[in-house]
This record gives structure tokens, C-alpha cells and sequence, in this order.
């Protein structure tokens, strides 16, 4: 049994006033949720919403994590950084990494990489672009993507990590991939693992993202191999985000 997982990426948002109230709802709601519930707030944060997390089942995450253990790259933070301030988690290869700052494949898998290094649980985002799915090409893409990782860390190291399918063009325009289309890749992302490792990919929990939201959760969470979500816009809104994980759970 595959234990569900939500993680709200709150990307570049929010104020520590914000933070806490969000936080604060979020606590009061979670003993409903049997699933495991995530935040990833912008790294300054991380510390302060960690502190009003501690006493909750609640975890916490970092949207992305350099790929270097340590030294002079002014402007960057270590895995081993992300841990020490309370992280276990870290998204790794989100799309707008991947798009806006040019990482390519061997850098989201050395920051797969240095995310395991430190004991954090990668969170690794794969994902075809609209023009991508138009030519038919999505299992190329993401067969790619999770190759370059497979490749440099190993299947072994996908025993503690997180597959997350995001669809660029469902992310943040309130467009979703249907539960069909996302159950497709989902189920090709753990046959590719599974060609590796059948153990491995039977428990390697896989989350959709992409305009996930209260009113599509369900059904999307209760295809096969969705096994929760890391989502967006949606995760800003204590009660819609609270709404979300009991979808997954
Ligand atoms: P969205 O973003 O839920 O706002 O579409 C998802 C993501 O980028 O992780």
C-alpha cells in the first residue's frame, strides 16, 4: 500500500503574516487527513514555518535545492542547509526550473542527487510541454527526464523518492490533465522504473500536478497509480488545499 501524499508548492508567495495564518488553518485541519500533507514555502520561510510545523504531522519541503554540497555559489542553498532548518523534503526539476533557469536533465539529477546525499526525500518533477503532446512525443519526454535521473542515481535510490507528473501546459492555467491522461503517464512513469525494479516502482509513489484543485481532486487521486499531488495555486487556500488532501486520503 502506496501511502498518499499532498505537497502544496507555494512557489514564489506569501508573507511570514500570510505563512502563519495559512499554517495555522492547515494544523487545525490535518488530524482529518490520513495521508501525508507537505508544504514547500520560498527557502527565507522555511525556518519560521518549520518552527509553527514542529508539533504536527505536517512536513515540510524546498521547492528546489543547489546541486554543490558547499562553497562559493553566492546565491544558493544546500541540501544539507535545507535540512538543518527542517526540511525532508525538496522538489527537484519543477518545470519552471527546467524552463525559466535552464536546468537540464544532468543537473536535476545531480540536485537528485545531493537532496539524497543530505537525506532529504526528493521530489523529482517530470513533464511534456504542450507542443510536446501535440507531436505525440510525452512518453519520449518523460521517458527522458526519468532516465537522466535513473542513469546517475540508480533505481535503488528511487526507494526514497517521490515521482511527481506535471504536464507543463496544466500548470497554473486552470487547465488539468484528465484523470485518463494523467493515469496514462502514470502508469508508463512506473513501467519505465519498474523495468529496473518492479519492488521499487510498486512503491514508488507518484504524484500528479498540474490545476489540481478541490473539485478534480478526487477523481484524479482515484486513478491507480495517482498516489496524491503536489499542487500549486490551489495550495495558497487553507480550506480548498484541506479539501484536497482529504481527496487524497
Ligand atoms: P498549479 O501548480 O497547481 O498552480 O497548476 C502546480 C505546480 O507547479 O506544482
Amino acid at each position: 500500500m502506496r501511502r498518499p501524499v499532498v505537497a502544496g508548492n507555494w512557489k514564489m508567495h506569501g508573507t511570514r503574516a500570510e505563512n502563519a495564518r495559512l499554517v495555522e488553518a492547515l494544523i487545525e485541519a490535518s488530524d482529518k487527513a490520513s495521508g501525508e500533507v507537505v508544504v514547500c514555502p520560498p527557502h527565507v520561510y522555511l525556518w519560521e514555518v518549520g518552527r509553527q510545523l514542529k508539533d504536527s504531522s505536517i512536513g515540510l519541503g524546498a521547492q528546489n535545492v543547489c546541486a554543490e554540497a558547499q562553497g562559493a555559489f553566492t546565491g544558493e542553498v544546500s541540501a544539507a542547509m535545507l535540512k538543518d532548518v527542517g526540511c525532508s523534503y525538496a522538489i527537484v526539476g519543477h518545470s519552471e526550473r527546467r524552463q525559466i533557469y535552464r536546468e537540464d536533465d544532468a543537473l536535476v539529477a545531480r540536485k537528485f542527487r545531493a537532496a539524497q546525499a543530505a537525506g532529504l526525500v526528493p521530489i523529482l518533477c517530470v513533464g511534456e510541454t504542450l507542443e510536446e503532446r501535440e507531436r505525440s512525443v510525452t512518453e519520449d519526454v518523460v521517458g527522458r527526464q526519468l532516465d537522466a535521473v535513473l542513469d546517475v542515481a540508480g533505481v535503488a535510490a528511487f526507494a526514497k523518492a517521490i515521482v511527481a507528473y506535471e504536464p507543463v501546459w496544466a500548470i497554473g492555467t486552470g487547465k488539468n490533465a484528465t484523470p485518463e491522461q494523467a493515469q496514462a503517464v502514470h502508469a508508463f512513469v512506473r513501467a519505465r522504473i519498474s523495468a529496473r525494479d518492479a519492488t521499487i516502482a510498486g512503491g514508488l509513489r507518484l504524484l500528479y500536478g498540474g490545476s489540481v484543485k478541490a473539485a478534480n481532486a478526487a477523481e484524479l487521486f482515484g486513478q491507480p497509480d495517482v498516489d496524491g499531488g503536489l499542487v500549486g495555486g490551489a495550495s495558497l487556500k487553507a480550506d480548498e488545499f484541506v479539501r484536497i488532501c482529504a481527496a487524497a486520503a
